[in-house]
């Protein structure tokens, strides 16, 4: 099966080469992340696909990851800091519109949603959106895998720093994870030669027939 041979082949690249990835498999990733499944099917986080080398080289501030500047692109996945009212409502009209309900169809479920969410404190909301966030960024390494694209998954990163230059704070969202994206430096990466380390998988894997 090409897949588990694409997640054999994968890793999480330290020095990336100088070659670009095609803006059309970025679209293709960007794609399959926003096809990921998300609690209550609402998407409590956004994307940023950052290329500009100065932003990158701020991002970078004072992060042991070179990767955040030096690969070809970087994937930022921003959760909503407050799951609100007002987002419940377009979102659950855009459901309404996009599988043409008559308005208002759905209104029970948004209602629902409404009083769920107002009663979570801020903390509560943003573990919430952050976890949904990681979904996408698994995604996000399947589909690199597959497109043969390496990438990255990055917590060693400054987010307060992000949410600053990205003006995050201002979207009402805050950065919950990280990605690169790039090829591998096969010469100048220690890692690229070295057999993964995973636990055997009846140890990792428990069946209750
Ligand atoms: C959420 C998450 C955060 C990670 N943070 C970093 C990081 O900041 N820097 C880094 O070089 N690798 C980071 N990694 C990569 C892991 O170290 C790596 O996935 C793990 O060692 C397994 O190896 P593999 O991905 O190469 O198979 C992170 C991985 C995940 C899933």
């Amino acid at each position: 099966m090409d897949l588990i041979k694409n997640l054999q082949w994968r890793y999480a690249v330290k020095k990336y080469s100088d070659e670009m990835v095609s803006e059309d498999k970025i679209a293709k990733i960007e794609e399959a992340i926003n096809l990921t499944a998300s609690s209550c099917g609402i998407q409590p986080y956004r994307l940023f696909v950052i290329t500009n080398p100065e932003v990158r080289q701020r991002l970078a501030e004072g992060s042991f990851n070179t990767q955040i500047h030096a690969s070809s692109h970087l994937l930022a996945f921003a959760g909503l800091n407050r799951t609100t009212s007002n987002y419940i409502t377009d979102y659950v009209d855009m459901m309404e519109e996009q599988r043409s309900l008559e308005k208002g169809t759905l209104k029970e479920y948004k209602d629902t949603l409404i009083d769920y969410f107002s009663i979570q404190t801020q903390e509560e909301n943003v573990v919430w959106s952050t976890k949904q966030a990681y979904i996408g960024l698994g995604t996000a390494l399947i589909a690199a895998a597959e497109l043969k694209v390496d990438a990255t998954p990055m917590e060693g990163f400054d987010p307060k720093l992000f949410d600053e230059v990205l003006g995050l704070s201002e979207k009402g969202l805050h950065a919950s994870v990280i990605l690169s994206l790039g090829y591998r430096d096969i010469e100048n990466d220690y890692l690229a030669s070295m057999p993964k380390v995973r636990l055997p998988i009846n140890e990792f894997s428990t069946k209750i027939n």
